[in-house]
């Protein structure tokens, strides 16, 4: 049986969170996503009413915050302060504010503090994010970067939604395009793989073949 640590990181609308699922599942591992943390912080902001690109009223807000997220791949938790706010962080004010939130540094100490309790009390255990491989767990078991063509990720994230029309695709593309730019050059944990990440493209693979790769890579590691 596996025993360890996943990373699994990279850019929106890869795939990343069903493959990590899955993989926990077929690894008997627990899983955490760490984007629901940063959403659930957002909704935490939003409802303080305070403007997510102010810093220091982000980081006041979110310090007295309760984020709790469930650790198992088969049900998803998501409160704040004793709230179930899982599926309100998919919408779409959640996810247009969610990249300057979690750019906030104080945020980021405190929800990687988080994490790393939530891991130390599994003994494997799948984490998807952005910065897992480089600055949450530097020690990971294996540490996988998912990547696709931008193209590819936008489709993907139509098809989830149910959009069909090119001007909603694009429109999807576009934000995409300002989440990763956002995630990618912020001066705090910006999105890149790890030095010893191995790099998968999903681009032409389907799911089930994302998955047994993270699984071998995963149990070839352990
Ligand atoms: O993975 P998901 O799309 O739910 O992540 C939402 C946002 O949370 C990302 O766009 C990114 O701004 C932030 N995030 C982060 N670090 C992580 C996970 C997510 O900054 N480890």
């Amino acid at each position: 049986r596996f025993a360890g640590q996943v990373t699994l990181d990279g850019p929106s609308g890869t795939g990343k969170s069903s493959v990590a699922r899955a993989a926990a599942t077929r690894l008997g591992a627990a899983y955490l996503d760490t984007g629901a943390m940063y959403r659930a912080a957002t909704v935490a902001v939003l409802d303080a009413g305070v403007d997510p690109e102010d810093a220091e009223a982000v980081a006041r807000v979110v310090a007295a915050a309760r984020i709790e997220v469930g650790t198992t791949a088969a049900t998803e938790r998501v409160e704040v302060d004793g709230t179930d706010v899982a599926e309100r962080i998919r919408g779409a004010e959640v996810t247009r504010n969610v990249s300057a939130v979690s750019a906030v540094p104080a945020v980021r100490r405190q929800l990687v503090d988080q994490q790393r309790d939530l891991v130390a009390a599994a003994d494997a255990v799948v984490v998807e994010g952005r910065d897992i491989g480089t600055v949450v767990l530097p020690g990971a078991t294996v540490k996988i970067y998912l990547t696709a063509a931008p193209e590819a990720r936008a489709q993907r994230r139509a098809a989830q939604l149910g959009l069909t029309t090119p001007e909603e695709v694009a429109a999807l593309a576009a934000d995409l395009r300002r989440r990763d730019e956002c995630d990618s050059s912020r001066a705090d944990s910006p999105l890149r793989p790890a030095a010893d990440a191995v790099v998968v493209d999903s681009t032409d693979l389907d799911r089930e073949a994302v998955v047994d790769r993270v699984v071998d890579l995963a149990l070839a590691a352990a």
